[in-house]
C-alpha cells in the first residue's frame, strides 16, 4: 500500500480516515460484489479480464455503473506502489439506503472503495498444503463475487481448524471449487477443472491456466469431477489471484497419491510464473 492510501467514493484517503455510513447496503446486507487482481511491481495482471467479471457480476445484482477498463485503471493508479507485489481489493455495494429495508431503490449511488495490500510469498511452496472437504452449503449464485462471503467464511475457518489450509467443497458428490479458490486436478493422466456454471466462480487464474495448458498442448478438459475421483487423483490444485497455483498433498488427512508435489504441477507453475513475466 502507498502510504496506507485508499480510494473511497472519490477520494484519497490514510485507512485510518476511510469511514463508510451504517446504513451502507454492502455493511448491512452484504449487498455489494467484489474483486481482487493482482499488481507485479506496478503491472496489472489479467487486468481486463477482472473489469470483465466485476462488470458482470454488477449485472448480476443489478448495480449500474458504467465505468471503463481505463476509467478504473486511473482510479486504481495512485494506490499502487511499483516497487512491490501487490494485490488490489476493489469492492462496490449498492450504496447508502435512507433506512434499513431489504428492497432497493434502483437510483442509489454506489459505494466504491479500493485498497493495495502486499502479496504475502506462499512459504514452501513445493511441501504443498492439506484440503479438507465439506458440504458445499453455499447459495446457487457462487458465479457472481458478491461480498457476502459468510460461508465461504465459515467454510475455510472449519478448514483452518483442524489444521488444513483450505475448504474443497462438495455439492451433490462432485466438488464445486475451494472457499476460496479453484480447483484443478490430474485423473488418469488429464488435467481436469469443474465446468463453469452457477456453482463456482470463474477465477482468472483457471482461466489463465487453462489457456497455458492448451497453448502448451497439456490435455485439459472443463468436467465435473466426483468425489471418487478426487479421492483417487494424481494431482489436486488450488487456484487464485493470491495464492496463484497451490499443490494439495493431503486430502482429508490421506495422501494425494504419493502425498508430494506432482510433475505437472511444476510444468505448470512455471509456465504460469513465465506468463507472469510476460503479460
Ligand atoms: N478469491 N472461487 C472463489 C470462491 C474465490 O473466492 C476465488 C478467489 C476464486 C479464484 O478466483 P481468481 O483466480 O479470480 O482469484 C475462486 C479471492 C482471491 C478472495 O476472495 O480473496
Amino acid at each position: 500500500m502507498k502510504n496506507n492510501i485508499v480510494y473511497l467514493n472519490g477520494d484519497y484517503l490514510s485507512l485510518g480516515d476511510a469511514k463508510i455510513s451504517v446504513l451502507d447496503r454492502g455493511f448491512l446486507f452484504g449487498d455489494g460484489v467484489y474483486e481482487v487482481i493482482p499488481c507485479y511491481k506496478g503491472k496489472l495482471f489479467e487486468f481486463d479480464a477482472h473489469i470483465t467479471r466485476l462488470k458482470h457480476s454488477l449485472v448480476e445484482i443489478s448495480i449500474d455503473y458504467a465505468y471503463t477498463v481505463e476509467q478504473w485503471r486511473q482510479l486504481l493508479q495512485p494506490l499502487i506502489d511499483n516497487s512491490r507485489n501487490q494485490y488490489i481489493y476493489l469492492h462496490l455495494t449498492r450504496g447508502v439506503g435512507i433506512k434499513r429495508d431489504h428492497a432497493f431503490s434502483k437510483d442509489m449511488i454506489p459505494t466504491v472503495f479500493a485498497m493495495c495490500s502486499n502479496i504475502i510469498p506462499v512459504n514452501n511452496l513445493e511441501q504443498g498444503i492439506k484440503g479438507l472437504t465439506l458440504d458445499d452449503n453455499r447459495w446457487r449464485l457462487c458465479h457472481v463475487k458478491s461480498t457476502a462471503l459468510l460461508a465461504n467464511v465459515l467454510l475455510k475457518q472449519q478448514a483452518i481448524e483442524i489444521d488444513n489450509s483450505e475448504a474443497i467443497l462438495i455439492k451433490d458428490g462432485y466438488v464445486t471449487e475451494g472457499a476460496a479458490s479453484n480447483l484443478f486436478a490430474v485423473i488418469d493422466g488429464v488435467l481436469m477443472t469443474p465446468p463453469l456454471t452457477h456453482s463456482i466462480l470463474a477465477g482468472i487464474t483457471r482461466q489463465v491456466i487453462l489457456k497455458i495448458a492448451r497453448a502448451n498442448n497439456i490435455d485439459v478438459v472443463e468436467q465435473e469431477i466426483s468425489i471418487e475421483e478426487l479421492k483417487n487423483a494424481q494431482e489436486i490444485w488450488l487456484t487464485s489471484s493470491t495464492r496463484e497455483i497451490l499443490a494439495v498433498v493431503k486430502l482429508n488427512g490421506t495422501n494425494v497419491a504419493d502425498g508430494k508435489v506432482g510433475q505437472l504441477w511444476y510444468t505448470l507453475n512455471r509456465l504460469y510464473q513465465n506468463y507472469k513475466i510476460s503479460n
